[in-house]
């Protein structure tokens, strides 16, 4: 099947520190095609997070880093490196789950509603639709509809995971960053969103940092391995599992290193 591309990354070299004598991600190409799962995997250090942290310019939040190369998203064209946007904008197109759920010390309701209140939607209504919506998205609205104003943090780990996803999704993200989203869970809950991440794909595309290579292969479509800031192979995940290209990918993938 022909996919679409979603986002496309151009020859993006990134550093931390300005003065740092290589780079942490090296001229980094790489395709998003959209309604589907790519899978970043690679060794403890090589730059998955960083990559990942450059789809919604969180760098910026830290310091003065330096990017060179684009990110584009399609069909708009839209430049998310560019000096020009916002990062908030970035931020309101895609959306972010990381490893450790993080919901606000607030209600369950008002964790998803918070997106919606930040861009100063204020209908009653329209609100509740979008809530119970991302919530069931989520796969998560049959365990806490009757206690949407109980405080998040009574809900269980990979409760807690869902609803991040549920407020990251509240917000109709173009894209979903997740940045090992099951590594905090155990092996039910993990199930879960994998299954999750499945069904997600057929409204946002979805680019998830993983180290287990299991899941890259159950739950992605196409697999990016990357090695000392470098992208050494992207293909079809049933193509980089099975038969990979570059030795490299396939000293990984066997266990041979990292
Ligand atoms: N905030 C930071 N400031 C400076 N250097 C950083 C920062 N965050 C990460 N690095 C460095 O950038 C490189 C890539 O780190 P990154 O976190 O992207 O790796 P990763 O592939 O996500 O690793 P892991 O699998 O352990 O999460 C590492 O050498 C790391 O030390
Ligand atoms: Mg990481």
């Amino acid at each position: 099947m022909v996919k679409n591309i979603k986002a496309e990354v151009k020859n993006l070299t990134f550093s931390y520190d300005k003065a740092a004598p290589r780079p942490v991600l090296n001229s980094v190409s790489l395709p998003v095609f959209e309604n589907s799962v790519t899978a970043l995997i690679g060794p403890s250090g090589c730059g998955k997070s960083t990559l990942l942290r450059c789809f919604n310019r969180m760098h910026d939040l830290y310091g003065a880093v330096k990017y060179e190369g684009k990110i584009i998203l399609q069909p708009s064209g839209f430049d998310i490196l560019s000096n020009e946007v916002d990062p908030l904008e970035v931020r309101m197109k895609v959306g972010m789950v990381f490893q450790k759920p993080n919901p606000f010390p607030k209600s369950i309701y008002e964790n998803v509603a918070y997106g919606l209140r930040i861009r100063g939607i204020k209908k009653k209504s329209y609100i509740d639709d979008k809530v119970e919506d991302s919530l069931k998205k989520a796969g998560l609205w049959r365990e806490v509809n009757d206690r949407l104003k109980a405080s998040a943090s009574a809900l269980s780990g990979g409760q807690q995971q869902r609803l991040c996803i549920a407020r990251a999704l509240a917000t109709e993200p173009e894209l979903l960053l997740l940045d090992e989203p099951t590594s905090a869970l155990d092996p039910i809950s993990t199930a879960h969103i994998e299954e999750l991440v499945g069904e997600l794909k057929k409204a946002v595309t979805i680019l998830m940092v993983t180290h287990n290579l299991h899941q890259a292969g159950r739950a992605s479509d196409f697999t990016a391995f990357m090695y000392l800031g470098d992208l050494i192979e992207f293909g079809e995940s049933s193509q980089v599992f099975t038969n990979p290209k570059e030795e490299k990918t396939e000293n990984y993938i066997t266990g041979r290193f990292g």
